[in-house]
């Protein structure tokens, strides 16, 4: 029997529909946070499997969720290609400010072996799963240039748009090298055992719409090219964050199985957009979920109905936050189910 999240993948409308979470695995959670304090750093907790797999478990073992997403980070990559990375308490991911010519400095050759506790982790939690379907995932190569760029999180992503356009063939220079790796990297978690890849792009809506193409788009149209070749049967999910209008050619052009929808974006509208065969996945507001009772009952309720007959993932439309108390997760479940 197929798993409930693929038949979507594969343009099926499924009733009700699956459900999972951006971000389930996390500081919301209790149990994520004691296993969290025996790592010690977070770079540590993604890489030591028998504690990635644990967290990735824990909110579908705690929730029944429809899908289980590999615990890890987008930043990964990056520091996989021998980047720096750090991650600060309070404060989040702080890297090196990339300089031009750190670009031919990262590294490819060094990916396999740093990524191999990750690609153990897949392995392990794909022979513990049941019903639920594993997602592997990669940033979307603009998001990841961004944080590489900056040096870490920004309001506004200045310098890389700035960038973007004052030296454009360094930009597209480091957009096509990260391009390449992702490839390489989504390859090798389908090899160990991911059932469906997302691409999180999460700043892909600070571009004009001409930088879209080429810095968003034009890339996972690669991304998604490249793997089919080599894993014909594993769908792809782009979620290009406040794509907003630009999200109906970005599923056509690069041809995903399914994309992800914002919270400020209305469903009934990117539904008229986006291909019938584009499963979409989405748009609950992360802080409908932290208020719970009946914002959240009317807020599901409207996602659902909008989004009735169609291919649709029940997810939020960015990450859970981490004050969300986990019996709200428990109910917004429940709700989709009862739907
Ligand atoms: O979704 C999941 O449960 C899987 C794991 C996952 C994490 N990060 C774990 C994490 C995934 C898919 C991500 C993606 C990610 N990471 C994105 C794209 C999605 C988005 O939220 O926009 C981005 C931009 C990052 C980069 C990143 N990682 C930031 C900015 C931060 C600091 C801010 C924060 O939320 O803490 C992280 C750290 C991080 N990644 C944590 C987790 C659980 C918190 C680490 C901790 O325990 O302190």
């Amino acid at each position: 029997m197929t798993k409930r999240l693929l038949r979507v993948l594969r343009g099926e409308a499924v009733w009700p529909p699956p459900v999972w979470l951006m971000r389930q695995a996390g500081r919301y959670l209790p149990e994520y946070r004691a296993l969290r304090a025996r790592a010690g750093d977070f770079i540590s907790l993604c890489t030591t499997p028998a504690l990635a797999s644990e967290i990735t478990l824990q909110p579908v073992r705690r929730f029944g969720l429809d899908a289980a997403i590999l615990f890890s980070d987008i930043l990964i990559l990056p520091w996989a290609l021998g980047h720096g990375l750090r991650f600060v308490e309070g404060e989040g991911p702080v890297l090196p400010p990339l300089k031009p010519r750190d670009i031919d400095a990262l590294d490819p050759d060094r990916l396999g072996d740093a990524v191999a506790p990750v690609l153990e982790t897949v392995r392990r939690v794909r022979g513990a799963l049941g019903e639920a379907a594993l997602i592997g995932f990669a940033g979307g190569p603009f998001t990841v240039a961004c944080y590489m760029i900056e040096g870490g999180g920004s309001k506004d992503h200045a310098r890389t748009r700035a960038m973007a356009y004052r030296q454009p063939q360094d930009f597209a220079r480091l957009i096509a090298r990260l391009t390449e790796a992702t490839i390489v990297y989504l390859a090798a978690q389908i090899a160990a055992g991911a059932e469906a890849v997302m691409l999180f792009d999460s700043w892909a809506g600070v571009l004009s719409p001409l930088l879209f193409r080429a810095h968003v788009a034009s890339p996972a149209a690669r991304i998604v090219a490249a793997l089919r070749e080599a894993h014909p049967d594993v769908p792809v999910i782009g979620f290009p964050r406040l794509a907003g209008t630009l999200l109906g050619a970005y599923a056509t052009s690069t041809g995903v199985a399914g994309v992800g929808v914002d919270t400020g974006s209305d469903p009934a509208v990117i539904a008229r957009l986006v291909p019938d065969a584009t499963a979409l996945q989405g748009n609950l507001d992360p802080l409908a979920l932290l208020a719970g009772g009946a914002a959240l009952e009317r807020e599901v309720q409207g996602i659902l109905e909008a989004l009735r007959g169609r291919a649709h993932i029940f997810n939020l439309g960015h990450g859970v936050v981490p004050d969300t108390p986990p019996e709200h997760v428990a109910a917004l479940v429940s709700l989709v189910r009862r739907a």
